[in-house]
């Protein structure tokens, strides 16, 4: 059965989500409150680059999707707005999906669903979206979270297993049959607040187990050992499955969501809350190495070392909570400027001191500092081999080549 659906809120999951249902045969009208997008959208302009998203974008045009800035009547609503954290009280803050929520509300007709596909923290649903819907008016509510990754989201969008979290059966079932004219993976189904937590949880457990490589890494250092033998080696084990350690973790889900359960359960979340502290001080603890390794090497001029990488994973163009970017906070409070930044997928200029040249880039720069595995870097090893590299994602294969 097809459906009219009204995609809230265009970005990185919105946009794929709202072109999948289009290409799968819904009448799609997707609504974001910016109005910029919305133009680019509507003038053939797509908003970032993923692998897959320009040949769905141009059959959603030809199969005639809408774009708003106002939610419009439809069937099913899919609220894919920003989640962030109250960096003060570490929970979850809600303005985004509530005002989103209530913008549906505020047109739409009984019997209508909204899933809500941004991350939020358990209980949320309850405490903030529920009391919104005013007595006597027959609105569902669903929780349907999504788990693909930039770069592979169009790829992960029709593969992965999907959560239908609902208060009843047949609006679960409506939304399946929704998710499943794309969704080839497994589509369980259960209640909202489990759908919450199994979110948030799976989130978490990625974070914790960075973290674990992280520590290593720490540990390592101090102890004079090369952390990628050691986990290497552990790794042979049949149930040891350690992690590649880093420079820190970046972007909107890993970094962030932790967070609403250390917010939520202030006294319970130890672990979790011990993995963001090691996961948060690994910029700082790339910045140490390179001071160690500027003074063995008789340098002391900032202007010379150069960051290679600006996003959070490699061969996106998403920033968002970037160990780089982290490390340039950590830069200022330690007063030190002047250093260059390069990243070949970040087209606008973000930061003071980002070359837009790649040439220029190693020009200016003595010391390479490895933020970010692009395959560009790895493709251009002859073009650094004479500098002094610290490679935080161990992909350089050099001699010589500087550790975490
Ligand atoms: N990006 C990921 O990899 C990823 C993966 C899984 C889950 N999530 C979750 O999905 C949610 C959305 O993430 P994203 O990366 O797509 O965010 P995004 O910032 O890329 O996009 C969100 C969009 O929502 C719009 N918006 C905000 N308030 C609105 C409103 N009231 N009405 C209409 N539009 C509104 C913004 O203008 C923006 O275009 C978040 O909760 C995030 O945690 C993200």
């Amino acid at each position: 059965m097809k459906y009219r659906i009204n995609v809230v809120g265009l970005g990185y999951i919105g946009l794929p989500t709202a072109l999948i249902l289009c290409d799968s045969g819904h009448e799609v009208i997707g609504t974001d409150c910016n109005a910029q997008l919305v133009n680019e959208l509507r003038e053939n302009q797509k908003s970032f680059s993923e692998d897959g998203i320009g040949e769905l974008y141009n059959r959603a045009l030809n199969k005639s999707i809408r774009f708003e800035t106002e939610c419009v009547d439809a069937d099913v609503y899919i609220v894919a707005v920003p989640t962030p954290y109250d960096e003060v009280q570490k929970k979850i803050d809600p303005r985004y999906v509530i005002s989103a929520v209530q913008s549906v509300i505020d047109i739409c007709h009984d019997g209508s669903v909204i899933a809500i596909e941004s991350t939020i923290s358990p209980g949320t649903i309850d405490k903030h979206i529920r009391p919104l819907i005013p007595a006597g008016r027959d609105i569902e509510l669903s929780h349907v979270p999504e788990r693909i990754i930039p770069g592979r989201i169009i790829r992960e969008l029709r593969s992965n297993s999907r959560t239908i979290g609902a208060d009843r059966e047949d609006i679960a079932q409506k939304l399946k049959s929704i998710y499943g004219s794309f969704c080839e993976g497994e589509i369980v189904i259960t209640d909202i607040r489990t759908a919450e937590m199994t979110k948030v949880v799976e989130n978490t457990y990625r974070d914790i187990n960075i973290a674990f490589a992280n520590e290593l890494t720490k540990i390592c250092r101090q102890a004079d050992l090369d952390v990628y033998e050691v986990i290497r080696i552990a790794n042979k084990h049949p149930r040891v499955n350690i992690l590649t350690p880093g420079p820190g973790v970046g972007g909107h889900c890993i970094s962030v969501d932790p967070w609403f359960l250390v917010g939520e359960y202030p006294g319970l979340a130890n672990i979790i809350l011990a993995a963001r502290k090691i996961n948060d001080s690994m910029p700082e603890f790339v910045l140490e190495r390179l001071y160690t390794v500027m003074k063995e090497n008789d340098l002391f001029d900032i202007s010379r070392v150069g960051f290679y990488g600006l996003t959070y994973k490699e061969n996106v163009d998403d920033v968002r909570e970037s160990p780089t970017l982290q490390l340039i906070t950590s830069m200022k409070r330690h007063i030190a400027f002047g250093a260059n930044f390069y990243d070949p997928y970040v087209k606008k200029k973000i930061v003071d001191g980002q070359m837009m040249d790649f040439d220029e880039f190693i020009d200016r720069s003595d010391i390479i500092v490895v933020m970010v595995a692009h395959d560009q870097i790895k493709e251009s090893i002859d073009r650094i081999k004479d500098k002094i590299i610290i490679d935080t994602r161990n992909v350089i294969s050099l001699d010589n080549v500087y550790h975490l």
